[in-house]
């Protein structure tokens, strides 16, 4: 199936002059004009119609209300602006942003987030970089994404994949652990405002590594990569992309933590075997009948 912009773009136009402010769409419907809007802004509209093909289609899920400006512009936009990169090579413009995010004042801002900054991990050249949601109690601890039980779970991941951490790049939407009152070691998902605050950062580092995967651990971070509200049970089973660049969306580890039925463990591995597939690495029978049911 072929999408071109144009019709739709002057609909929305007729619809507009004759003074409609507001169109329902729905969450494929918006992966779609998000990837559009990527497009457009990163100055590669050319790409667009090719990879719209790509995308996923499915029958409506859910409706929404979506407010159309004449020229839409994402708070993440507006705070990106404000990031620019120095450094020569990839590791050096990665703890250029590092420092950065140190005192961003959109996060801290927000008063909601706590003081210690947990940026990233592992090779900022990487083919593969995981994106979670945010630092927990151990990560905050530690100044190291993904080093609780949830990260050691990823660490089994990694290397029944035949890859380590050191090999990968690790980084979270939020860099600074949501804060909770009366908190010990109780962790909170990150809000939409926290996630869109921390957006440039991501979107910076995506640009910095290039990897040719981007694998999105749980719905969080998929519905800050992705924008929309999809269920992860929908987002997976496909590949959507990211600024040009496949992502996968998974379970997140600690949903596996949580959830030890061989079925769900099936198909966070199934999604691995895709990324394994796509970056063209030998899998073996074995590795293909990993939580397999006889
Ligand atoms: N969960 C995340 O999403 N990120 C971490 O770094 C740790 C746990």
């Amino acid at each position: 199936m072929s999408i071109s912009a144009e019709p739709l773009v002057s609909y929305l136009r007729q619809l507009q002059a004759m003074g409609q402010t507001h169109v329902s769409v729905d969450d494929d419907a918006r992966l779609i004009l998000r990837e559009f809007y990527m497009r457009a802004r990163a100055g590669n509209a050319a790409v667009v119609e090719k990879e719209a093909q790509s995308l996923p289609v499915r029958q409506p899920e859910s409706k929404s209300e979506v407010k159309f400006s004449e020229t839409p512009v994402e708070p993440a936009t507006l705070a990106a602006s404000a990031l620019t990169v120095s450094g020569g090579n990839a590791r050096e413009k990665i703890e250029n942003l590092r420092q950065q995010a140190e005192k961003w004042k959109p996060a801290r801002d927000l008063g909601s987030l706590r003081q210690t900054m947990v940026f990233s991990t592992g090779n900022p050249e990487a083919d593969v970089m995981l994106v979670g949601e945010a630092p927990g109690f151990d990560e905050e601890r530690l100044r190291e994404p993904f080093v609780g039980k949830a990260g050691q779970k990823l660490d089994n991941i990694l290397r029944a994949m035949g890859l380590d951490r050191k090999q990968c790049y690790l980084s979270n939407i939020v860099k600074f652990r949501p804060a909770m009152s009366n908190q010990t070691t109780n962790n909170r998902k990150p809000t939409k405002d926290e996630m869109a605050s921390c957006m440039p950062f991501i979107e910076q580092e995506v640009s910095i590594v290039e990897p040719k995967v981007i694998i999105a651990l749980g719905g969080t971070a998929a519905h800050a990569l992705l924008g929309c509200d999809l269920a992860v049970a929908k987002m997976r089973g496909s590949f959507h992309t990211f600024h040009g660049i496949a992502l996968r969306v998974t379970y997140h580890p600690s949903y596996i933590l949580h959830n030890e039925a061989t079925s769900e463990k099936r198909k966070l591995w199934e999604d691995m075997l895709e990324v394994m597939g796509f970056l063209g690495m030998p899998v073996s029978d074995k590795q293909k009948s990993f939580f397999l049911t006889k």
